[in-house]
């Protein structure tokens, strides 16, 4: 099975340009408890390296690209998010590393917990010998 779980959300873009709409209860399969978004990344900085114990989380490109790892422990799979109508689901004991940012990329996340730093695996090889 893929760890690369893409939720494509409508497209409501016409001639005067793009518009995406995200409904809670609709269109995401946890209550959201909190949006932040990561821009401004520098040039060959790579981000991530950690996995969540609870947190589930979706992840959108709503400007320009980056790159996604997603490893369950025991395989490892890699994804260009590049579609601001298209969020990665990241379950809750994935290992994510996001690279290769455009400089104009901002990336969007919805994720079901407010932010707990105890919530966070940021050894992999502890992740490893938790999800195995
Ligand atoms: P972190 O999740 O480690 O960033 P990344 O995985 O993208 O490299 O977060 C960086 C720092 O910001 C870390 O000290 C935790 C803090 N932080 C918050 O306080 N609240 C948040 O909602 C997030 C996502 C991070």
């Amino acid at each position: 099975m893929t760890l690369l779980n893409i939720i494509n959300f409508p497209d409501l873009s016409d001639e005067r340009g793009g518009l995406v709409a995200i409904e809670t209860g609709k269109d995401i399969p946890f209550k959201v408890e909190r949006v932040y978004f990561i821009h401004s990344t520098q040039t060959g900085v790579s981000r991530g390296f950690h996995a969540h114990k609870k947190l589930k989380q979706i992840a959108f490109c709503v400007k320009g690209s980056c790159e996604f790892i997603l490893d369950d422990g025991k395989k490892r799979e890699t994804l260009a998010l590049d579609n601001p109508c298209k969020g990665l689901l990241i379950e809750s004991m994935i290992w994510r590393e996001m690279r290769n940012f455009t400089d104009d990329c901002v990336l969007m996340v919805i994720a079901s917990e407010h932010f707990s730093e105890s919530d966070y695996i940021r050894d992999y090889d502890q992740f490893v010998s938790l999800a195995t």
